[in-house]
């Protein structure tokens, strides 16, 4: 509702009362006239309860950070379908593919310009043997994958396939390696193996068919030390970590990313102790953080929810704010200079599983719900690019918050891919800083039965930044499932001239891309933008996100 209430239910109630007063002579003399004069008068009231006003005022001689594109990351471990079945499928596959991978997918991929993919895990990096999936597939060991369902692990997309993968789709390869279950000279001889021109693990390189060495930056120490990475105490951890580091060599001018196993959601213990005993030996320390309802018992249904358990992932979803910000306190008492990166390399919304799915393979669908957690972390992200240098939504196919769904020969894009999709644009830009006033609402805290207080969440969310074209794009989420947003956008001294945009919405807020229906949740050309004296009036219908290119 906008600022006027008072007036809105003093309209509203003199309609109800004309109304019937109008039914009743109505009835008297029946002339299509009344009826028009009646049902006009309802038309003009209604519309006004659900409405909201806002206004987003761009900053665009602030902007000074830009953007990492790494912010957009990915994520494929080899969990559930992810890698077999939704990124490879091998040579000899019916499924068109190229070298083995998935043709539509890598289409797909190719699309979002990603620009780093993180592999082979999470939890699974602390149980890989990296020699077991090397060398001709017949020979290569197989495995039982016991972070997630016992599957059997058969090797046959090891390290060639990812970094071959990596080179497809034009990122960089984020390898994480094993310190849980693995040795020191396992890690070293990986990075020997992937980057080094000659000696040993050169030659065994060469002798499986790959003679120039790979390009490999990022290189993850471990993962979720505290938990599936090994349970260790953060003191054990950082010694651990800066051992293991020191035989990551940079070969043949190889410039290594050391990223170190950081901390989960709210354990700014994890992040002060590895910031206080190895922020020296790190380029980058990573965090952790789900939108989910916990670690046990139900995370909830991925697709059937009710208002109340949509806006409190949201709240959920935006705390990620206040995370980074408390973590982000702790390196800069450490690092004032911003040397090490905050790298969120796990995100994303975690439901229930699928029913009718193997259990731990934590495949869930995609609805307009993870649209806008999708849109709304992206839209924090921004704001601190000067110390959050990386984050990688989990994960890129079949699991949890994904960008595809397959199914055989089948692919879906999810609502979330489509947000990537839009924002892709932010990549690389500068960052403008925005002020926003808009309605706010107290989400219903203890839906699902834990107690955390009140939680503030904002009726509309935007980002804005500049590219390098000079062309300034604006997005903007407005969650309310009800209520559309009119917004007074303007941007200080620009005078806007020309302005266009895509639009996500759908009808209800539970939609999702199936594979019978594909398309059911897909962007669409947004025409509620007007330009008007250099400003812009936006109509931003209720549970949509938009992105503008202004001009
Ligand atoms: O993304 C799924 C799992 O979540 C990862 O393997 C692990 O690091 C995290 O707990």
């Amino acid at each position: 509702m906008n600022c006027f209430p008072l007036i809105r239910v003093f309209l509203f109630f003199y309609c109800i009362f004309a109304a019937r007063e109008e039914i009743i002579y109505l009835n008297k003399i029946k002339t299509n006239m009344k009826k028009a004069f009646l049902g006009a008068a309802l038309l003009a009231t209604l519309p006004m309860w659900a409405q909201q006003k806002a206004t987003v005022t761009v900053h665009p001689e602030q902007g000074k950070e830009i953007i990492s594109k790494h912010i957009y990351g990915q994520f494929a471990e080899h969990l559930g379908t992810c890698i077999y079945g939704g990124l490879w499928v091998g040579e000899d596959s019916s499924i068109p593919n190229t070298n083995g991978y998935r043709n539509d997918v890598l289409n797909a991929l190719r699309s979002l310009q990603i620009p780093n993919l993180r592999w082979p895990g999470g939890c699974f990096a602390d149980e890989y043997h990296w020699m077991d999936g090397i060398g001709p597939k017949e020979n290569r060991p197989r495995m039982v994958n016991n972070n997630w369902g016992g599957t059997v692990e058969d090797n046959s997309f090891g390290t060639h396939e990812f970094l071959n993968l990596c080179e497809l789709l034009g990122c960089e390869p984020y390898v994480s390696m094993n310190v849980g279950s693995g040795t020191v000279q396992e890690t070293a001889q990986w990075v020997e193996y992937m980057t080094a021109e000659d000696g040993p693990m050169a030659k065994l390189r060469k002798q499986n068919g790959r003679e120039k060495p790979w390009k490999v930056k990022f290189i993850g120490v471990g993962n979720e030390s505290w938990g599936c990475g090994g349970n260790m105490r953060p003191e054990y951890y950082a010694d651990l970590y800066r051992r293991y580091q020191t035989y990551c060599r940079e070969y043949n001018g190889n410039r290594l990313f050391k990223i170190a196993s950081g901390a989960s959601d709210y354990d700014y213990n994890w992040t002060e102790v590895l910031m206080k005993n190895a922020a020296g030996q790190m380029q980058g320390l990573s965090l952790h953080y789900y939108t989910c309802a916990g670690w046990t018992g139900s995370k909830g249904s991925a697709t059937q929810f009710d208002d109340a358990q949509y806006y409190w992932a949201l709240g959920k979803c935006l705390e990620i704010e206040e995370v980074i910000q408390k973590h982000i306190a702790i390196m800069d008492k450490y690092d004032k200079r911003k040397r090490v990166a905050l790298m969120l390399d796990e995100w994303g919304t975690w439901w229930d599983e699928e029913p009718g799915t193997i259990r731990g393979h934590l495949y869930q669908q995609n609805t307009m719900r993870d649209a806008f957690v999708a849109a709304l972390s992206l839209n924090v992200f921004h704001k601190y690019t000067d110390r959050l240098k990386m984050t990688n939504i989990a994960q890129i196919a079949n699991v949890l918050q994904s960008m595809i769904l397959t199914k055989g020969d089948k692919m879906v894009l999810t609502p979330t891919y489509h947000v990537f999709d839009m924002y892709k644009v932010h990549q690389e830009a500068t960052h403008l800083p925005l002020t926003l006033n808009c309605e706010v609402m107290s989400a219903r805290s203890d839906y699902f039965g834990r107690q955390e207080g009140e939680r503030k969440l904002p009726m509309l969310s935007a980002t804005a930044s500049r590219g390098k074209d000079g062309v300034i794009h604006i997005s903007l989420a407005n969650v309310s499932l009800k209520e559309t947003s009119e917004i007074e956008l303007s941007l200080d001294n620009i005078k806007v001239k020309d302005v266009t945009g895509t639009i996500l919405t759908s009808k209800n807020v539970e939609d999702c891309n199936t594979f019978e229906k594909p398309d059911l949740v897909k962007p669409e050309p947004f025409k509620g933008a007007k330009v008007s004296k250099g400003a812009l009036k936006v109509k931003l219908p209720a549970m949509s996100i938009v992105i503008l290119e202004v001009k």
